[in-house]
């Protein structure tokens, strides 16, 4: 697809679709829930999609029309059946990694799987912490891959000192957790997502945090509750990114999902010199959402390490094309994770970026890049390798708009992964 620089400006109101995190987690806990759980705001991404498809295949009766509501007939805790295929996790390394939890601690043997980006992320990270807890999951292939084979197991409660802040493997644990003899805590290097946490708790979980740590203690049952998915701050970003740096652009992102565990965006923004607003702060299903007004403004590099990189690490790739188009330098650290998301991020947004003019380096957990010095449209159009990842793709997008050349996105259909009317709502801007 090709993408030509825009000379009028972003302008008018958009919604975005639904946070993604959130919709894998309302078809997982609602499908082990007593009771009947409504879904609004589901994201209609291939990724949730996956996941509903998975829970079908273990007798899960899903209610879903490829819109944006759910309504999932929880089966209970005892309640999944043994899966009559090899689960598919299509792209999706949320659905495998917590599924892989889930599945530990059932009476039934499964499998499961996905394309081939999915078969080359590391799941070791889930297995050491499940095996500890005494969970039987292999790795088919022996290579700490995908295919996993998890066999039926008697399951310990553990404590556990996570290396990653990673959600998926807090998660995985927390879902086995829920099958073990006796308490788990999970303890993080820093603070990932939480909408597990939220999501358990809401109905009825017992499980408390106190600073990185949170334990579980098994034996509540769930119960249904009706959820309300905020929009995707993850989605959000493009269009933030977009209303920032296109120049005359006056934006409202309405409905964003804004658990501080996600909006490391907005700080990074807004210290870089970014006219961005939250306004109308409300709360939905427990958590945090706001509409966002975005306006273009001058930017100044920063440094983003530590604590915040879990807060903001899918949009990376984009503050990374922001950045690029920012006075001074902006470096970024402690990112790591980026070399194993659905592509290695560090060395396909620096090809990239390179490739349309930027002075970018890659590092080992980051990159420094050397904004052009306020020179108004400072890169130029490239054809783009995405590597069928949405968030390079979509990322790249953006760096269109303000390129002084028309630039080529390969795959544009891997944005269905995540955000299926992408384009649609680029051309309505
Ligand atoms: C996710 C957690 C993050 C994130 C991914 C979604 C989740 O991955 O990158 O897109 O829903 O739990 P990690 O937990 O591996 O960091």
């Amino acid at each position: 697809m090709k993408i030509t620089k825009n000379t009028s400006g972003l302008h008018g109101k958009i919604k975005v679709p639904g946070d993604k995190s959130i919709s894998h987690r309302s078809v997982m806990l609602g499908a082990i829930a007593e009771g009947i759980t409504h879904v609004e705001g589901f994201l209609n991404g291939a990724d949730c999609i996956s996941t509903i498809n998975c829970f079908r295949v273990m007798g899960v009766d899903i209610e879903y029309d490829g819109g944006t509501e759910v309504t999932v007939h929880g089966v209970g805790l005892h309640g999944l059946k043994a899966p009559s295929n090899v689960l598919d996790c299509g792209n999706s390394g949320t659905t495998t990694r917590i599924m892989s939890g889930l599945l530990a601690g059932q009476p039934f043997s499964s499998e499961l799987t996905g394309d081939e980006s999915i078969q080359k992320r590391p799941m070791k990270r889930i297995m050491i912490p499940l095996k500890e807890m005494g969970a039987d999951i292999i790795s088919v292939k022996d290579n700490g891959c995908a295919p996993l084979r998890i066999n039926p197991a008697k399951l310990h409660g553990i404590s556990y000192n996570s290396p990653v802040a990673s959600a998926q493997v807090k998660s995985s644990i927390l879902l086995a957790a829920l099958y073990a003899d006796g308490e788990t805590t999970v303890t993080e290097p820093a603070l990932s997502r939480d909408h597990t946490e939220l999501m358990l708790s809401a109905m009825g979980a017992d499980i408390h945090r106190e600073s990185l740590s949170v334990t579980l203690k098994p034996g509540k049952t769930l119960q249904a509750q009706d959820i309300e998915v905020p929009g995707d701050i993850s989605s959000a970003a493009y269009f933030i990114g977009a209303g920032l740096i296109v120049p005359d652009s006056d934006l409202i992102i309405e409905n964003v999902g804004i658990n501080p565990t996600r909006a490391g965006i907005i700080e990074v923004f807004r210290d870089m010199g970014a006219s961005l607003e939250l306004i109308n702060e409300r709360t939905a299903t427990g958590e945090k959402v706001a509409d966002i007004h975005v306006m273009t403004s001058e930017l100044h590099g920063t440094a983003i390490s530590g604590d915040i990189i879990p807060t903001l690490i899918d949009e990376l790739p984009l503050i990374a094309v922001v950045a690029a188009t920012a006075e001074g330098t902006t470096i970024i650290k402690d990112a790591s994770e980026l070399k194993v998301k659905e592509s290695d991020r560090i060395a396909l947004v620096t090809k990239n970026l390179k490739a349309m003019g930027a002075d970018i380096e890659a590092t080992d957990d980051g990159f420094i890049i050397n904004g052009k010095d306020g020179t108004p449209g400072p890169l130029h159009g490239a054809v783009i390798d995405d590597a069928l990842d949405h968030r390079i793709a979509m990322s790249f997008t953006i760096a269109g708009l303000i390129s002084s050349s028309d630039t080529e996105i390969v795959h544009p259909e891997c944005v269905s992964i995540s955000y299926p009317d992408f384009f649609e709502t680029i051309n309505k801007l």
